[in-house]
């Protein structure tokens, strides 16, 4: 059996480590890792294959980010000729990003199996080009390997085959259960004492792509009256710095973007995170970090319910949502045990045998 696995942005990194760690330990099972290049900084990239101990790409396709639809046609065209060349049993992708997208099409227009692990997660936003994404990947796949309950109701409503759908659980936990308790000394070094300050991450198109919204932030930011440690996206860092914006970053301690180890070190230790990111929902839920997700809706429902999160987009939100952490109580859901990629694993031979 031969798996092609594709990677292009920094949350397929932490997917992609368990899984082929788990595919490498099958003797059998061919195992091809294609990085598109979407991502492409050391810090967004390189790091993490460091330090989450993930082999070098097999091919390294060079796609740099550009338009949005300039990406995803390079990133089809380019995989295309590895699926011709390599000839697979089935393209593995994770997640939502274009990345995820362009090589799924790509290999199912030449007749090979699409396995999406992350499947049927819904945000109901079709405005986040994540939704489009993930609707159109499940639509062609063959395998969907979910995270949480939502996933299989969401799929089986957009008329999916119930055995194509497989409840595994959550490979980002895989990864952090792996990891989480190396350390860096990171908050040591940047003198900081535990639960002491604010994590903040924020790249979303509705958070960071508009000045206005952009300045929204900043007030609530400097109305919390915290200690406000936030590593910056590229994508924020350039919107910030086109809108004239910096001088709001000096009340806080800012940061290039972390590596995983940095990253974990600084969130199990936080007093609260303030995100808009997809993985940091389920990573706090995991390490019972409370959150306030600065957005309107998620396709993580389970990490409300059963997790520490809370859906903010304003000031009065975040007082709310601050005057009830720790009333909630919290549990780990269902499956996210570290086991993920090898219950994926087994289901794949077992059905290709
Ligand atoms: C992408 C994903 C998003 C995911 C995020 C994770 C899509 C549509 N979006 O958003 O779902 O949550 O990654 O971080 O796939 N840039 C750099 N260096 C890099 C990478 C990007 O400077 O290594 C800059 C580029 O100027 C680029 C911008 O960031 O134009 C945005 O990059 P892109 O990959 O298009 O989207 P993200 O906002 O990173
Ligand atoms: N992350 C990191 N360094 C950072 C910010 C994030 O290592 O400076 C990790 C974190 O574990 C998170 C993951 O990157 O879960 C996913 O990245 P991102 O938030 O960019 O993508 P999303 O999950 O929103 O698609």
């Amino acid at each position: 059996m031969k798996i092609i696995c594709v990677v292009g942005a920094r949350p397929n990194f932490i997917k992609i480590a368990s899984l082929v760690k788990e595919i490498k330990r099958h003797k059998e099972i061919d195992c091809v890792l294609v990085h598109t290049g979407q991502h492409y900084d050391n810090l967004m990239s390189d790091v993490f294959f460091r330090d989450l101990q993930i082999p070098k790409p097999d091919i390294f396709l060079g796609v740099r980010s550009c338009g949005q639809i300039e990406q995803i046609a390079e990133i089809m065209t380019a995989f295309e000729g590895v699926c011709l060349e390599e000839k697979p049993d089935m393209v593995l992708v994770v997640g939502d990003v274009n990345s995820t997208l362009a090589a799924a099409l790509a290999a199912n227009r030449n007749g090979i199996k699409v396995v999406h692990v992350e499947a049927g997660l819904r945000s109901f936003d079709r405005q986040m080009p994540e939704e489009i994404n993930r609707i159109i990947v499940d639509q062609i796949a063959d395998y969907l390997f979910i995270t949480e309950e939502s996933a299989y109701r969401n799929l089986i409503k957009e008329g999916i085959n119930k055995n194509k759908i497989f409840f595994v659980g959550n490979v980002m936990i895989d990864a952090l259960k792996q990891f989480f308790k190396k350390e860096t000394g990171i908050v040591k070094k940047m003198g900081l004492k535990p639960k002491d300050y604010c994590l903040i991450t924020m790249h979303r198109p509705s958070n960071v792509d508009s000045k206005e919204r952009l300045i929204e932030i900043f007030d609530i930011l400097d109305s919390l009256n915290e200690k406000i440690v936030w590593p910056i996206h590229p994508r924020t860092k350039k919107n910030i710095e086109k809108f004239n914006l910096s001088d709001r970053l000096k009340k806080y301690t800012t940061l290039e973007p972390l590596g995983y180890l940095d990253f974990m070190s600084l969130l199990k230790r936080c007093k609260l995170t303030l995100t808009d990111s997809g993985g940091i929902q389920e990573e706090a839920t995991f390490l019972g970090v409370p959150c306030l997700t600065m957005r309107e809706n998620t396709e993580r429902p389970i990490t409300i319910t059963k997790g520490t999160n809370y859906l903010v987009g304003s000031k009065k939100e975040i007082i709310k949502a601050i005057y009830a952490i720790g009333k909630r109580k919290k549990s780990i859901p269902k499956y996210w045990d570290g086991k993920a990629s090898k219950r994926i694993i087994d289901i794949l031979k077992k059905n290709e045998n």
